[in-house]
């Protein structure tokens, strides 16, 4: 198994995740978290939204910052009048272009469909329009493993390697627009060439009506971002909530998208939960916030245990930035499967609330009671947007959390999650089932529950106990044993070290507190 192979065996196994409708045969591109996937989804947002807005101080200049600045949040509707969906692009836009097998009936992003080559290993690059047969593979020339390119193909690809003698895969770009090259072109799975169709625009967003008419005047999206959510509500938040700029709104909340090709686990989905903040400030200090945004984005999940080897902040080349973006980076992190994106953050200049007065008529500008010159009091805010997906940082934190040891001659495996992020804090355990243990163990079960999520486990003998919070990623195991009925104290088992030390049953509570600090 690789390691993606033996995650997605482990979430399923202990209840983290499932495939969406699964005794229906599931559902493409859905995922249900289970009792122990919802708790550590619940605490990244939740770690998120305490991070970012419920714990942000407004009085004093916290961090990095240019200056202090208020946070708010907002939960806004998934279903929103169809023109904030024309006002923002997407009904327009958002769209990724799409090649359909006629014969497999499988459907590719086109970037997402590598072509390629078979030439002897001594031929120039040129020579590949005139090979014979060309080979259409999902990945990427470079990034994903020969093996896997060749693997939809491998015995055709055997018998011409076996001709050609010493041979090399080279990719054929463009070859999709190509008609000529298309048609010499095998799909994965397909039996002859020339089954792929020509790259079609292919809107991502999933359309429904609402009320009883299903026509065109009832046509409604389910939302594709929360973003817009919150450049609606701009002036309902102003009017409001007394902020005044610098500020941010964040807001949790579903997204849907119809992509083309989910996969990687919950890495591409079709429903997922983004995490993301409109920052509005003025024009002239987008470019200092922008910087504070991006670098604090990336030390969040530092912060949170992602591996500094295994984490990078790319800021795009002019040329990949979308037509109203002054600036963008990624926060990119190396699953097993490859490095993709976690987070983007976006200086979106005034484009969406100058996008939005101009399709509702609404003016969404602001005004700056603090700038001395009367003639530029109002204005439209500048934006950055830190973009998280909830989902994705979920499975980047379960990645990173994955490990192997051995502990006394024992495999185990153990999930090093953060203690904020475990989905149980803390365990507890009679040693044995007599002498008064389980009563013991109950009452302390039950003083720890009312400040940690607490788990209570007699079944079984106390290393496989452990074994099984290892694998949950509970950080901490407390055991009732004999020593406590006659000394009052209990052992307090940390998941990582697997040392034990002993503690006053009454200071639990504060010895994990304290040790979850760490
Ligand atoms: N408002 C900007 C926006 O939505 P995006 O880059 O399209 O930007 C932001 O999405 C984040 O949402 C991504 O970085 C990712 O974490 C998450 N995301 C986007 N599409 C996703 C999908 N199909 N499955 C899971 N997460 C997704």
């Amino acid at each position: 198994m690789d390691a993606m192979e033996k995650l997605v065996s482990v979430a399923k196994r202990r209840g983290f995740i499932f495939p969406s409708s699964e005794i229906y045969g599931g559902l493409n591109g859905c995922w249900d978290y289970g009792p122990l996937g919802v708790e550590l989804k619940r605490n990244v947002k939740e770690a998120w939204w305490q991070d970012m807005i419920g714990h942000h101080d407004d009085t004093i200049r916290t961090g990095d910052a240019p200056a202090p600045f208020s946070m708010v949040g907002l939960d806004s509707s998934i279903l929103m009048n169809p023109r904030v969906w024309e006002a923002s692009g997407h009904v327009g836009g958002f769209a990724d272009p799409m090649v359909d097998c006629r014969e497999t009936r499988n459907r590719y992003r086109a970037d997402q469909l590598v072509v390629f080559g078979v030439v002897s290993a001594d031929a120039g690059d040129s020579s590949v329009d005139s090979a014979e047969l060309l080979f259409a593979s999902p990945g990427e020339i470079g990034a994903t493993p020969e093996a896997a390119l060749v693997a939809p193909h491998r015995k055709r690809l055997a018998k011409i390697a076996k001709a050609l003698g010493e041979h090399r895969i080279v990719p054929v770009p463009d070859a999709l627009l190509d008609e000529t090259l298309r048609a010499k072109t095998l799909a994965p799975g397909a039996t002859e060439a020339g089954t792929l169709t020509a790259p079609r625009a292919f809107n991502l967003m999933f359309k429904t009506h609402v009320g009883a008419l299903e026509d065109n005047s009832s046509v409604a999206y389910l939302r594709p971002e929360t973003a817009q959510g919150i450049f609606v509500n701009f002036k309902n938040v102003c009017d409001t909530s007394r902020v005044k700029i610098p500020f941010g709104i964040g807001q949790v909340g579903k997204a849907f998208r119809n992509e083309i090709n989910p996969r990687n686990f919950t890495f591409r989905s079709r429903e997922f939960e983004q995490m993301e903040i409109e920052f509005f400030c003025r024009a002239e200090e987008a470019e200092a916030w922008y910087r504070y945004w991006r670098d604090r984005r990336y030390q969040w999940y530092v912060d949170l245990g992602l591996d500094t080897a295994k984490l990078r902040l790319r800021e795009h080349d002019a040329d990949e930035l979308a037509h109203y973006a002054a600036a963008c980076a990624d926060v990119e992190y190396e699953f097993p499967f490859g490095v993709s994106e976690l987070e983007g953050i976006a200086n979106r200049t005034d484009f969406d609330l100058r996008q939005h007065t101009e399709h509702s008529g609404k003016d969404l500008r602001y005004f700056d009671d603090q700038e001395p010159d009367k003639d530029k009091r109002r204005y439209l805010p500048h934006v950055i947007e830190p973009s998280a997906g909830a989902d994705r940082a979920t499975l980047a934190f379960l990645c990173a959390a994955y490990s192997e040891d051995e502990v006394g001659g024992e495999a185990r495996t153990v999930l090093k999650l953060h203690p904020r992020l475990a989905p149980i804090k803390a365990a507890v355990f009679p040693l044995v089932k007599k002498d008064g243990m389980p009563e013991r163990a109950l009452a302390l079960y039950r003083e720890l529950r009312a400040g940690l999520t607490t788990f209570y486990d007699e079944k079984g003998a106390i290393g496989r106990r452990y074994r099984r919070h290892d694998e949950a990623g509970t950080p901490f195991c407390v055991t009732i044993d004999g020593d406590t009925m006659r000394e009052e104290t209990v052992t307090v088992r940390e998941r990582d070290t697997c040392e034990q030390v002993r503690v006053p049953m009454s200071g639990v509570l504060d010895h994990i507190t304290e040790r979850m600090k760490d």
